[in-house]
């Protein structure tokens, strides 16, 4: 599936401005050949080898300055819902041809991070609450050994794109980086307890260019802002997310106003 932001749809890409003659479509259903569907890629790497370097990085999160706020502004937070779901989107795969949660450079270990968050996050959400938090990812870039991983810890991998339909207003969202809209889709289907995404922000106005090489680039990010989205966060209270560069961004914890619950 392909999805368009609200900017693809208005602002289209020069080259692409006489498709519109076709329609406006913010989704589009296509098929793809893939030469690989995420087993064969990355081959080298077991499951086993995964899992135990996902399991360093887990330790290290749990441990981390960054959990450690995480956690203090978490638990001060009062939640609309009792949360029951975590839902992650574009996470990034977990193997990579360098290895193991990825490339041995700065930004290692980024998804193996990322995923020790929603690990994280679902026991202290346990442990405030008593409910039983399933987490689910949604990337279509997973290996098969990404989701063996994934699922030995009660990850369910969300695909195709389900992972959009499984919020509801007793979700944790946390995206991060995605290749595709994310906050512009949630903010069309659901309300969810809590997000942790990039920061919503007024839109700048900002024209398609080219390059020096004649090459059209778009002014826009693939997960942009939107009317909608500032809209839809007037409703919420933003959190500070902590500083951290290496492993996650930019990054608020946004938490539905008008929450009696814990
Ligand atoms: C720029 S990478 C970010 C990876 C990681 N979160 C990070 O911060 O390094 C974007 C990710 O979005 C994923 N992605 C692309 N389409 C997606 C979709 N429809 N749903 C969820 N994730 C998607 C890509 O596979 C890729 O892993």
């Amino acid at each position: 599936m392909l999805f368009k932001t609200i900017q693809g749809l208005v602002e289209p890409t020069p080259f692409w401005a006489h498709r519109l003659e076709d329609g406006i479509f913010p989704v589009t259903i296509s098929g793809v050949m893939q030469e690989d569907d995420g087993s064969t890629r990355n081959q080298g790497i077991t499951t086993q080898e995964v899992t135990s370097a996902w399991e360093e990085y887990i330790e290290e999160f749990a441990h981390s300055e960054t959990w450690r706020q995480l956690e203090e502004t978490l638990s001060k937070a009062t939640f609309p819902r009792r949360i029951d779901k975590i839902v992650g989107f574009g996470l990034g795969e977990m193997t990579s041809i360098e290895g193991p949660c990825g490339i041995p450079e700065e930004g290692r270990g980024r998804t193996c991070m990322q995923h020790a968050l929603v690990l994280s996050l679902a026991r202290l959400l346990e442990e405030k609450t008593g409910v039983k938090v399933m987490c689910h990812v949604q990337d279509p870039g997973y290996t098969s050994r990404c989701k063996e991983a994934l699922a030995a810890k009660g990850i369910k991998v969300a695909e195709p794109e389900t992972g959009f339909l499984a919020v509801d207003e007793a979700t944790l969202v946390f995206s991060m980086n995605p290749n595709v809209p994310v906050r512009q889709i949630i903010a069309d289907l659901a309300r969810p307890a809590a997000m942790i995404w990039r920061p919503v922000k007024e839109e700048e106005k900002r024209e398609w260019r080219r390059d020096s090489n004649g090459t059209w680039i778009s002014p826009h990010s693939t997960d942009p802002d939107s009317p909608r989205l500032l809209e839809m966060v007037k409703g919420y209270t933003q959190l500070p997310f902590p500083q951290d560069w290496t492993y996650f961004g930019e990054l608020a914890v946004y938490v539905r106003k008008g929450g009696n619950e814990k």
